[in-house]
């Protein structure tokens, strides 16, 4: 006689999650705004199960979070396991579920195999649904895991479609919708990190879904490794979607008595439109999972070398670099590849991080001095997991980094990965960073990661575990040092890295057309405080294109800003123009960073509108990125305003000049005009939308 109630709830934050435990199992049949306290769950569980059919077994098997194997589903089970080469088929039903603070804890048992799964299921920081899975094996006879899905999650009847990412190197987090189809979509990354392409993020919309109105969901896995990603469609009609950690056979022995636990799965889900998603998802990592002074500090201005200099260095070239630094008002200098011994190019010296002594012949502290003497404060980029086949380190330690005996040693951007799991490894990386970050005023580490990982030998999930374990040391010796993650741009970019980092690197890309859509991506998930964004130089040398320094300049502004380029090669009017814009970010940084994101139009309108809403003061950045089909556009009309407030609307300084001819009345724009928030959102405000590369600066305060 089952102890289950029949019943169970999840509330907290405005959402409810119903879970039908009739069958012995979990079975979410709500998932959406929160429902009445005094709702009668029995009633709701039977008006919402489906009906019976012909094709199914007798007992139709759960929608439950954890289907297994043997029961008769049409979808792939939770959990798959071997015992001594041979597969093993649990019997999952649920035994126990425990009320926990803001949570459930659903207990599943095999008695026969002595196995359990627990599956606990809490809302966290804005609002957020986490769920966190472990197996534990009871027994007495050592379990092979193939595969153990962080989030099982049988998908609400309103889901149609999907939005997933596609990308590549400079061309990070590209949205790409699809109906949701019989069959499975899946995606997974074998490089031993999320890829550029964000397979670890999804959207699952209804039908006609907007900024502000329809049902959708967002989810994530918080894992620095592979991953596997699926949304499958049954014939019976149900979509289910599954996000794990991607294993490879025989990786993952568990021991008698030991549990693994799947890295945590996040969900947002929203009844009024994808602002809510994003609006839950910015909270959360800002109140919860980046440093606190990430989340709590201004966040300054960089100069990085990397497009300046790369590795033309000498203490000369980046005094003068730093000094034209200081002139436009950056706040911090990184100091990219290319400063430490023997590196001249990339094929050379990763592991040897000591200063180059022909760089720095008197070791980094001058230009530490000089960097903070103009009001700066200094970073640096390291690679720590990366060894040179041509290094003082690989030469001393051939065997450190990850290789199949008999296997060629195949390299990336001419480098090999070090094994992080050899505790001489991690404990040698280390000692290096420490020595640098205690004998030098670092205030930030540019952390990059430059290749895939192969051959994972079998240890891709433990390399993750020992990175977080390295960065965990590391923070803890060294508090005060932020951390920015960083690989070959966006591609190592979730909630478990930005635990220990306050800054992710969002792409190499910074043509600002370009960055308009990949940053569209990012910032569906993550808030724009904590989006490296930088100005880099015109011609783009990844693009080639030539685009004016006001829409760099603007664009830039949208997240964690920095510049790339060497202002000694600017025009004088650039220079000028940049340094503007670099004050108007600190003036409104506040704003950018602390404020709610809203879009104003599409993401792939050909016009980018983007407004934060902080406290009564908004900024927002109308951005023209292709030309527009009509000389008239449609009106910018805003979101996130208070309908019976009344707000001034003013253009903020400098314009686009071939785009100001065309301002039919410049003057109300240039002092402003009062509008009430239901003007602002019903009829908008009209602005010139012709040429590429025009991009307006709008104020929006309480008058
Ligand atoms: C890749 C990074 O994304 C760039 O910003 C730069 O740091 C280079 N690596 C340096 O090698």
């Amino acid at each position: 006689m089952s102890s289950l109630p029949p019943c169970a709830r999840l509330d907290g934050d405005g959402l409810t999650m119903v879970l039908d435990l009739r069958a012995g199992a979990a079975e979410p049949v709500y998932f959406g705004p929160t429902l009445p306290m005094a709702e009668d769950l029995a009633s709701l569980c039977d008006v919402l199960r489906r009906g019976r059919h012909a094709s199914q077994p007798d007992r139709p098997a759960p929608r439950s979070l954890l289907p297994f194997a043997g029961e008769g589903h049409l979808c792939a089970p939770s959990i798959v396991i071997q015992q001594h080469g041979r597969p093993l088929t649990p019997r999952m039903p649920l035994v126990a579920i425990t009320q926990r603070d803001a949570g459930l804890c659903l207990e599943h048992r095999d008695d026969a195999l002595s196995l359990s799964v627990q599956i606990e299921l809490a809302i966290v920081h804005g609002g957020l649904v986490e769920f966190g899975t472990q197996l534990r094996n009871q027994g007495t006879q050592p379990i092979g895991l193939i595969s153990l899905a962080s989030l099982t999650l049988p998908l609400p009847s309103w889901a149609s479609h999907m939005v997933r990412y596609a990308g590549r190197w400079s061309g990070e987090m590209q949205q790409q919708r699809l109906a949701l189809h019989q069959g499975a979509i899946t995606s997974a990354s074998h490089g031993g990190r999320p890829g550029f392409d964000g397979g670890n993020w999804v959207r699952i919309e209804g039908d006609n879904v907007s900024e502000l109105h329809g049902d959708a969901l967002a989810a994530h896995l918080a894992w620095s490794g592979d991953h596997v990603l699926s949304v499958e469609c049954t014939s019976d009609g149900d979509a289910t979607l599954t996000m794990a950690a991607r294993l490879e056979p025989g990786e993952i022995m568990l021991a008698p008595g030991d549990t693994f636990c799947a890295p945590r799965a996040l969900v947002a889900v929203s009844a009024q439109g994808i602002a809510s998603l994003r609006h839950a998802f910015h909270a959360h990592v800002l109140g919860a999972v980046v440093p606190d002074t990430a989340a709590s500090t201004p966040r300054k201005v960089h100069l990085n070398s990397w497009e300046a200099l790369a590795f033309d260095q000498s203490l000369e070239k980046l005094c003068a670099l730093a000094d034209r630094a200081a002139a436009l008002g950056v706040e911090r200098f990184v100091l990219d590849d290319g400063w430490f011994a023997g590196r001249r190019d990339d094929t050379t010296s990763l592991g040897d991080w000591v200063a180059d002594s022909g760089i720095f012949p008197g070791g980094f502290d001058p230009l530490i001095d000089h960097v903070r003497g103009s009001g700066m404060d200094f970073g640096l980029w390291v690679e720590p997991e990366m060894v040179s086949p041509d290094s003082a380190l690989y030469r001393a330690h051939p065997d450190w980094c990850l290789h199949l005996p008999d296997h060629p040693r195949l390299t990336q951007r001419n480098q090999l990965v070090l094994d992080l799991t050899r505790p001489e490894v991690s404990e040698h990386l280390f000692a290096s960073l420490d020595r640098l970050l205690a004998d030098h005023a670092i205030a930030y580490l540019k952390w990059d990661h430059n290749r895939d990982l192969f051959p994972l030998a079998g240890k891709g999930h433990a390399q993750v575990i020992a990175l977080y374990a390295l960065l965990d040391r590391l923070r803890a010796a060294h508090p005060q040092v932020e951390i920015e993650t960083c690989a070959s741009g966006g591609g190592r970019v979730d909630l478990e890295i930005l635990e220990r980092c306050s800054r992710f690197w969002a792409s190499d890309n910074n043509d600002p057309i370009e960055r308009l859509k990949i940053n569209a991506g990012w910032f569906d998930v993550l808030p724009m405080r904590i989006a490296g964004n930088h100005v880099g130089p015109s011609p783009n040398p990844i693009t080639g294109r030539q685009v004016a320094m006001d829409f760099r300049a603007k664009v830039a502004m949208f997240g964690h800003m920095g510049v790339e380029a060497d202002p000694g090669a600017m025009s004088t009017q650039d220079r000028q123009c940049l340094a503007a814009h670099i004050a108007l970010y600190k003036q409104w940084r506040d704003v950018l960073h602390s404020g709610r994101l809203w879009r104003l139009t599409p993401a792939d309108a050909g016009v980018h509108a983007l407004l934060a809403m902080h406290k009564g003061r908004g900024i927002a950045l109308i951005a023209q990125t292709r030309q527009a089909a009509t000389y008239d556009v449609p009106h910018i009309r805003f979101a996130g305003l208070d309908d019976d407030a009344h707000y001034r609307v003013a253009l903020l300084p400098s314009y686009c000049e071939k785009a100001r001819a065309q301002l039919s009345h410049a003057r109300p724009f240039a002092e402003g005009v009062v509008l009430s928030g239901r003007a602002l959102r019903l009829a908008g405000i009209s602005l010139p939308l012709q040429y590429p590369e025009t991009a307006w600066l709008v104020s929006v305060e309480v008058a």
